[in-house]
């Protein structure tokens, strides 16, 4: 794979959570000209990463992949061109398999092909699923679109959809940049829709999935949680909980929601300087799962600069009162040998969301949080 790209976990916005296959050009100038009127480049977004129905139904004359021309009638090229010009990066996507998911050409038989397209569209990122894969060895296809991209000799982010089903974990490290952990994502806290290998699955059910594979993650591979539901119907407090999470959990940032009609409390969540700041700590060390007593969570992350950053998300119905004794915890990461020594030394308490500084480590950390929200604060030694 082509090295020195997604450094710390890519940021950006992709159009399947919100649009399917519905989408077309002038969204895509509005979401690119929305990144920046909203600040969210300036926090940080950069990748625009069209999903699956870009393409035609079928591919040209010479095997070659074209761009559905009634909804992208400027062609894939032109679009980059825009994308680029606002200083933002443009993804797109297909498929290991014969089809994409939605049954548009997928790519088996013809990577280094689609890999030339896209080299020559000026494409940045490419997000490569695993539907009618039939009996194809995932390691083997992902290695061979690496390889694709790679001999199309243009720096692009290969990011891995298959569901798990395969353990990318183990195996993807070398070949992309990203691979996910689970089957699709959907709009809730801790729901399961559809059934079996079908299922889509809420926040706290893709958090919970996989045991064992934050020690795979780190600058150039990341575990991909999924894109974000933020701003997609949860409540205010649970989108800044699922937030917190994907930023403690090094998972990539992509924005799944319609930011032409976003409202200003999805846009203040993820928009979140500080938040992100965790999210892309240049140690990329993910987040782990310190305690779950008495429906709080509480999830740490150690940082650059002996730093941490937790949070504490209230699973209750109804709001809590936290009353957390530093003294009281031992706290460390066994796996990148971290530790917070708070016997020794003091750390100064900052609420992140909040920009907000709590005092220090010397007294309890005493708060109120509503329910499924969350604190998000860093340590820092004083
Ligand atoms: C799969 C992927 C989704 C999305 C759809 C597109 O389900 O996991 O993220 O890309 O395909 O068809």
């Amino acid at each position: 794979k082509f090295e020195g790209l997604a450094k710390t976990p890519p940021l950006g916005w992709n159009s399947w959570n919100t649009f399917a296959t519905d989408i077309n050009e002038q969204l895509v100038k509005d979401i690119a000209d929305k990144f920046v009127e909203l600040g969210l480049k300036d926090a940080g977004y950069e990748y625009i990463v069209l999903d699956d129905g870009w393409m035609s139904k079928e591919r040209d004359a010479n095997g070659n992949l074209i761009a559905d021309p009634i909804k992208f009638p400027s062609g894939m090229k032109a679009l980059a061109e825009y994308i680029h010009s606002k200083g933002l990066k443009f993804g797109l996507y297909n498929c290991a398999g014969s089809k994409t998911c939605a049954g548009y050409p997928g790519s088996r038989g013809y990577e280094y092909q689609d890999a030339r397209s896209y080299a020559s569209w000026d494409v940045d990122y490419l997000k490569y699923d695993w539907c009618n894969t039939s009996k194809l060895n995932a390691e083997g296809a992902y290695m061979t679109m690496r390889d694709a991209l790679k001999a199309a000799n243009r720096p692009i982010v290969f990011s891995i959809c298959e569901w798990g089903d395969n353990e990318p974990w183990k195996w993807a490290q070398d070949v992309g940049h990203l691979w996910r952990v689970s089957g699709d994502i959907i709009n809730c806290w801790d729901c399961e829709v559809g059934h079996g290998s079908w299922s889509s699955w809420g926040v706290w059910k893709i958090i919970n999935m996989r045991k064992d594979i934050r020690k795979v993650a780190g600058p150039g591979h990341w575990n991909d949680f999924d894109m974000m539901e933020v701003g997609n119907g949860m409540t205010d407090a649970e989108d800044r909980s699922h937030f917190a999470m994907w930023t403690m959990l090094a998972s990539p940032l992509i924005m799944g929601n319609d930011l032409r009609t976003a409202s200003k409390e999805t846009i203040k969540t993820l928009s979140s300087k500080e938040v992100i700041a965790i999210n892309q700590d240049k140690l990329g060390i993910q987040g782990f799962r310190f305690s779950n007593e008495n429906d709080l969570e509480i999830w740490l992350k150690p940082l650059d600069n002996d730093a941490w950053a937790i949070v504490f998300i209230n699973m209750k119905d109804t709001s809590t009162t936290i009353n957390f004794d530093w003294k009281k915890h031992d706290i460390g990461d066994d796996i990148n040998g971290k530790s917070l020594d708070l016997k020794n030394s003091v750390f100064r308490i900052r609420d992140l969301f909040n920009h907000k500084n709590l005092g220090n480590t010397k007294s309890n950390l005493k708060a109120e949080i509503g329910t499924h929200d969350v604190l998000m604060i860093k340590l820092e030694k004083e």
